[in-house]
């Protein structure tokens, strides 16, 4: 995104600033050391301009940080003034030092001005005794916006810093800002802020140029300041702020009556109302409160206590306190490899400060409730299997036999799995096919309201409990959520949604991507389903099409449905992989519930638990949960800004280099996205003039936006399938990879990636695209010819994708019906009767055969290619010509559910019959059954 590398920085270029800032710090500290080289070489004046024009595109930003803040500053010009150059390159070189390793957090002498640091301030950043390691204290920065004169801060600041206590756990930096704007700039630019402090009668405008932040909040009725009258200011630029970074503690001290703000419900999000001319100190408490809160990890804390007492075990685990380990002759490395407290930490006792996972009561559901709140649910489970358990979890807590599951057929194989267990049956919908690419993308809200709507025609809508979607999927499509929502609302308003977000917790601190989440859209219709414009809109719409909506009524699937937002209820599950974008041990997964009829589920939800986790969960794991969480509620926003920052100059290299380009290339959202899904225009981050407003606008709009961090790397134009191409990037250049189809990698960035694993890739692909132009130029025509074939057969010979073609009558209740619902959980049962099954070797006559002739062929369990990872076959699924196709021209080596030497397995069309004959004898459905009990 603009601006591009090199070009004047503007404050509000928000995308690119935290990796611009570094880089224009580098900069100016190697044009300061050319200057003092040139000094000392006799050289005189020259150079020192070009620190000049340096320290002024630093400057833009510093405005918004307390390091080094206006006293360091003013020291550096004060030196390029004085004509000082080594002074100015050493406090130059020092300060730059300082930001790149993030010493000025726990050091007092990168706040000094001295070259001789050590002396004098060091009190400013008070250190625990001893300094750094376990006892040093947080550093965080705290956000004051106040109307003061800017030429009072330093003294403001001054009056802040000496609240500090020597009792206090942390310390915090104030950085002052005068106005409303340039708080929103802080709060963005900055990610080292954990609490905003707004002072009462604030102006709106920037000292900066800000075009772009202007078109945004003016387009934002809600963020506009300029239309809020003037006592408004203060809780427009909160409600503006918890948009933005919904983790941050926001204060609002004003010398109005305190009682009726802090009543307002339109200053709910403001933590403590405070009247102006109380104690600063009681703010300075409440700034280090809040952000304990987000500190404390109850069940890490009480691990780490428990970890420390000396404790004998008598029960069923000897690894605990790790003494079979350490003092075995034969095993005593992996103690030495995993360290003590791996394994004093291991307990297997829900006593002494440790709490249940299965019934927790303790810190583990105080670490929930965290976690909760972190995500903006109201419920958060722990999950120590991975989000597959997840999954399963919710089809086992609000599904019954016989109810219907709208689902995207190619989720996560847990879903499927979980139907089969809970016996809902899928109507599956197909996601847009990627033919060019091998994939698939997401699901068009078209395909969902299309199947609600067949359902509700064929009088079934009641039986449909919940729509299921991957957001985003794998290769990075993001759903619009709450239009899904909305829409789906409409047609069935107590609709349960279940979004599996397993790749995509980390959007939650992203601006950017948090409208698109499960909890950022239920958060959303919420908040739209309270104001007036909601039940205009859906007036509106009950006037053209009535109050009750006729699904043959072609303009349903033309028009964006309106639901009625007196009746809808709200009831929104998210899965998530922590463990995939956040940093917790493999495994750690959550289920979040934003349900507001989530009390008719506890006690399914209670089983569910019971029923899917071990009753041996791993503390580690729950502790990496709760660590986790702790994580991103203090520096989330700053790392998944990084990351995004991270994979746009990935993209940008790939793109713009003149070797690497001709035989890769990264898929734009315009390549992933096809223009019917992008309404706004939106092209993709690297169009020239593209800024975040638009991404914005895109985020808004469309019906698909690209996640930036889930890259597609086309490798075919390289000559390399997906398999081959990530199998010579791990074994000769240690770079691993995820997943792969017939042409692409897919590479992602995530809160741990750094600039130098860009220099690593980039390098890795000019090393093969180098070797790629030796070979061809060594190997003349026939070397040409032969890479030219392989690319064309990677890039346009490629299989078209196979949709669901349908459940075998015998597994239908209707077979005329027109929606395709079906038992999947009698067909996957049915299998277990290896009598009842027979093979059929992949490549034999024999199923051409019965492709043409009949009989059907009915597959008898899941056949899952890997790639592309989704089944082509599920149980009780007549099996279709296409995909038959696709599976003979597959080059994957990894097809679960197939075994190649004994062929296709399938339920022999003699066993469906005699089970739908011994079904019609049996008495009432199972679902009818479940369903009186429920409703019991
Ligand atoms: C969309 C989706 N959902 C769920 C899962 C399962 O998650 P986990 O690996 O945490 O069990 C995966 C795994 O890759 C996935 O891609």
């Amino acid at each position: 995104m603009s601006p591009e590398a090199g070009s004047s920085l503007q404050v509000d270029h928000l995308f690119s600033s935290s990796a611009a800032r570094l880089d224009r710090w580098r900069e100016l500290n190697s044009k300061a050391q050319t200057w003092a080289a040139g000094t000392r070489a006799g050289k005189g004046r020259e150079g020192r301009s070009t620190v000049e024009s340096a320290l002024a595109e630093v400057r833009a930003l510093e405005s918004f940080f307390a390091y080094p803040g206006p006293r360091l500053m003013k020291a550096v010009a004060d030196r390029i003034s004085d004509e000082d150059a080594m002074g100015a390159a050493r406090l130059i070189g020092r300060l730059s030092g300082a930001l790149l390793s993030g010493s000025y957090r726990h050091d007092a002498g990168p706040w000094e001005t001295a070259d001789d640091a050590g002396g004098g301030l060091a009190d400013r950043i008070p250190l625990a005794p001893g300094g750094g390691g376990e006892g040093r204290r947080p550093y965080f920065e705290t956000l004051f916006v106040s109307p003061a004169p800017a030429s009072s801060f330093v003294e403001v600041a001054q009056e802040i810093r000496r609240m500090r206590r020597p009792e206090d756990t942390m310390v915090y930096e104030p950085v002052l800002v005068g106005s409303f704007e340039d708080a929103i700039l802080g709060t963005v630019l900055n990610g080292k802020i954990e609490a905003v402090v707004i002072y009462d009668g604030i102006p709106i405008p920037s000292q900066h140029d800000v075009p772009l932040l202007r078109a945004f909040l003016s387009s934002h009725q809600q963020l506009d300041a300029s239309t809020a009258a003037p006592r408004e200011v203060g809780i427009t630029l909160a409600r503006a702020i918890k948009r933005i970074r919904p983790e941050l503690d926001i204060y609002l001290l004003t010398d109005r009556r305190v009682e009726q703000v802090a009543g307002d419900p339109a200053a709910s999000m403001i933590r403590r109302v405070f009247y102006e001319v109380e104690e600063l100190m009681e703010v300075h408490l409440s700034v280090l409160e809040g952000v304990g809160d987000r500190l404390s990890t109850p069940h890490f804390d009480n691990l780490k206590k428990y970890a420390s007492r000396p404790i004998g075990t008598f029960h069923a685990l000897p690894i605990a306190r790790g003494k079979s380990i350490s003092k075995s002759n034969w095993i005593h490395d992996m103690g030495e490899f995993y360290g003590q407290n791996l394994f004093l930490a291991e307990s297997c006792a829900t006593t002494g400060g440790l709490d249940s996972m299965l019934e927790p009561t303790g810190n583990i559901k105080v670490a929930q409730e965290k976690f909760a709140r972190a995500v903006g649910a109201d419920h958060v489970f722990f999950v120590t299997n991975g989000t597959s358990t997840s999954n399963k979890m919710v089809y086992q807590a609000v599904t019954a036999p016989g109810d219907i599951v709208i689902a995207d057929r190619n989720c996560h194989k847990s879903h499927h799995y979980g139907m089969v267990l809970s016996g809902a049956q899928p109507v599956y919908v197909e996601a847009f096919p990627m033919t060019e690419y091998s994939m698939y993308g997401a699901v068009p809200l078209a395909a969902v309201k299309k199947a609600l709507l067949d359902l509700q025609a064929e009088g079934r809508l009641d039986r449909v409990k919940m729509v299921t979607l991957t957001n985003c999927t794998f290769d990075g499509h993001v759903y619009n959520t709450r239009r899904v929502m909305e829409e789906c609302l409409a047609i069935k308003p107590d609709l349960i949604f279940l979004w599996d977000e397993a790749w995509f917790g980390f959007a939650r601190w992203s601006p950017f991507l948090r409208p698109r989440t499960a909890m950022g859209a239920a958060a959303a219709i919420e908040e739209w389903r309270a104001t007036p414009e909601a039940l205009k809109a859906y007036e509106a719409q009950a006037k053209e099409l009535g109050e009750k909506l006729d699904p043959k009524d072609p303009r349903l699937m033309q028009r964006r449905l309106v639901p009625d937002p007196r009746k809808i209820r709200i009831r929104v599950y998210e899965t998530n992989s922590v463990h995939k974008s956040m940093s917790a041990l493999r495994q750690g997964s959550i289920v979040a519930v934003r349900d507001e009829d989530y009390s008719h589920h506890v006690s399914a939800f209670r089983e569910a638990v019971f029923i899917h986790a071990s009753t041996s969960p791993n503390a580690q794991i729950i502790a990496s949960l709760d660590v986790a969480r702790r994580q991103m509620e203090l520096e989330g926003y700053e790392l998944v800004m990084r990351s995004i920052e991270t994979a746009i100059a990935i993209r940008r290299a790939v793109s713009e280099h003149p070797i690497i380009s001709k035989y890769f290339a990264v898929l734009g959202a315009d390549k992933m996205v096809p223009a019917a899904y992008r309404t706004s225009g939106f092209r993709d981050f690297l169009a020239p003039g593209t800024t975040w407003v638009d991404a914005i606008k895109a985020v808004n709009e469309d019906e698909f936006f690209l996640d930036p961090t889930r890259m597609t790397l086309v490798c075919g134009t390289a000559g390399f399938d997906g398999t081959s191409f990530k199998g010579l990037l791990a074994s000769t250049y240690n770079i691993q990879l995820n997943k792969t189809s017939r042409n692409s990698v897919l590479l992602q960035t995530n809160i741990n990636n750094t600039r130098s694993d860009v220099a690593l890739l980039i390098k890795v692909l000019l090393e093969i695209s180098q070797g790629i132009e030796a070979r061809l130029a060594e190997g003349g025509d026939s070397e040409r010819t032969a890479f030219a074939a392989r690319v064309k057969n990677l890039m346009t010979d490629v299989p078209d994708l196979p949709n669901f073609s349908r459940f075998h009558d015998g597994y239908r209740e209707d077979p005329k019906s027109i929606t395709l619902e079906g038992d999947m959980r009698g067909a996957f049962f049915a299998a277990y009767n290896e009598d009842e099954c027979e093979y059929i070797p992949l490549s034999s006559p024999q199923i051409d055969e019965r492709l043409a002739k009949g009989p059907e062929m009915v597959s008898a369990n899941f056949v899952i290619p890997y790639p592309p990872g989704f089944p082509i076959m599920v149980p009780g699924q007549v099996i279709a010509a296409d995909t038959i196709g696709f599976m003979r021209k597959l080059d994957v080596k990894e097809i679960h559910g197939y075994n190649a030497t004994r062929g296709l397995k399938l339920i022999k069309l003699s066993a469906i019959e005699k089970a739908r004959q011994g079904a019609s004898k049996s008495p009432a459905p199972a679902r009818a059954q479940v369903q009186t009990a429920k409703a019991k």
